[in-house]
């Protein structure tokens, strides 16, 4: 059966994905998207197809909203504000207050649709699970800001203190991730899965670990490590570890997080549920920049200059056997992955780099912060 789905979001990374993908199964495909500047520079992307019924609008818009999901059996709310940058008020407006508009309007003109796929992140974690020796796998808390700024990077057991090693995390483990995104994914999913449980409307909250691939945006400076990490080498200046680079991330291709998309909007396995797409797979930051200067053939070694970001976890690998045994199997490994998005970025003329003095401006506002061993 074809339908028409709705993307927010969807000139962004993920949501351009989706819709490819939605229209190769025959669908028809409405975005709602305003260009936010802070990921694209200039008009309409090249990428969105001329078939896609493109609404250039805000989320917070309520009237545009309205307008988008006229006849619309499916929504994928991918539209959000992201990553480490240094606004507060923005994030709440638009992450919290744009899907609070969403469903509002769904729910107010009671319009057909019949399931919301939200895009929450790992990012609603506090820390990733951990095994203590003594007490087995325990849910440690965020990181004390006095064993960050003496170098103690490790996070420890709630029960004994002792440090942990990394394990993977599961849904059930406890949510209060520390930065404005993270409050504000936590508030679109709650916000979503409450809203399905009042009006019967079938929802699933997607729990993305670190997605990466072709159209990250490069002019976002506060984007994926790996766009971060091209853009610096491409430039001849070497990739930047916070703490000592050994933490890990679950790092997962584009194409296999559209793919969870579909999935959730087909199964009825996962209604009602928040659950994590990711790769499964922990990498270190330090492996992450090696794996792309050996790709580009730029060997600058990444440098480690002291610097932590409060609220940050230090591990967080998703555990993904609740989508799994939905159907969800990821399929692009890391080095091939990384491998499509360079011969994208190869394709994008020059590259400026913009991370730099962006991280001037996150120091000022204690978003970035110096370890002080003493
Ligand atoms: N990329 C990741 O690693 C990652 C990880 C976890 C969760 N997520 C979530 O996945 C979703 C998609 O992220 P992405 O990586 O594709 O980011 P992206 O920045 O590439 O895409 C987001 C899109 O939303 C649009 N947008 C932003 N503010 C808007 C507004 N006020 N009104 C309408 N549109 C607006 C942007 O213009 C952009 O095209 C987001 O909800 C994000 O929080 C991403
Ligand atoms: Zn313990």
């Amino acid at each position: 059966m074809t339908e028409l789905a709705l993307v927010t979001g969807g000139a962004g990374l993920i949501g351009s994905h989706l819709v490819d993908r939605l229209l190769r199964d025959g669908h028809r495909v409405r975005v709602l998207d305003n260009l936010e500047q802070v990921t694209h520079r200039g008009d309409r992307p090249a990428w969105i197809p001329d078939d896609v019924d493109f609404h250039h609008a805000d989320i917070r818009d309520r009237d545009a909203v309205e307008r988008a999901l006229r006849g619309v059996d499916v929504v994928f709310h991918q539209a959000a504000y992201g990553g480490y940058m240094p606004e507060i008020a923005k994030f709440v407006s638009v992450n919290s207050l744009g899907t609070a508009h969403l469903l509002e309007a769904i729910r107010d003109s009671r319009l057909p649709v019949r399931k919301v796929v939200v895009a929450s992140s790992q990012a609603v974690y506090r820390e990733g699970a951990g095994e203590c020796a003594v007490h087995g796998v325990v849910f440690p808390g965020a990181r004390a800001l006095d064993r960050l700024r003496s170098g103690r990077f490790a996070p420890t057991c709630p029960l004994c203190g002792a440090d942990v090693v990394s394990v993977p995390t599961p849904e059930g483990a406890p949510v209060g991730g520390q930065n404005t995104y993270a409050i504000t994914k936590l508030d679109q999913e709650q916000l979503t899965l409450g809203w399905s449980r009042q009006t019967g409307i079938p929802a699933v909250a997607l729990r993305y670990s670190c997605t990466y691939g072709p159209r990250q945006s490069l002019f976002n400076p506060y984007t994926g490590v790996i766009a971060i990490f091209a853009t610096r080498l491409l430039n001849g200046l070497p990739p930047v570890l916070y703490e000592d680079g050994l933490q890990t991330r679950d790092l997962v291709f584009v194409e296999d997080v559209a793919e969870a998309n579909l999935l959730a909007a087909t199964t009825d396995a996962l209604d009602g549920l928040a659950v994590n797409i990711g790769s499964g797979t922990p990498t270190t930051i330090a492996d992450v920049a090696r794996l792309v200067s050996a790709a580009l053939g730029i060997d600058i070694a990444a440098e480690v200059h002291g610097e932590f970001r409060p609220g940050e976890m230090r591990h967080l690998t998703s555990d993904t056997s609740l989508a799994a045994a939905a159907g969800y199997a990821p399929r692009v490994a890391l080095a091939d992955g990384i491998a499509r998005y360079l011969g994208w970025v190869a394709g994008q003329g020059d590259i400026t780099e913009y991370f730099g003095a962006a991280e001037r401006g996150l120091r000022g506002r204690g978003i970035i912060q110096a370890v002080a061993p003493g």
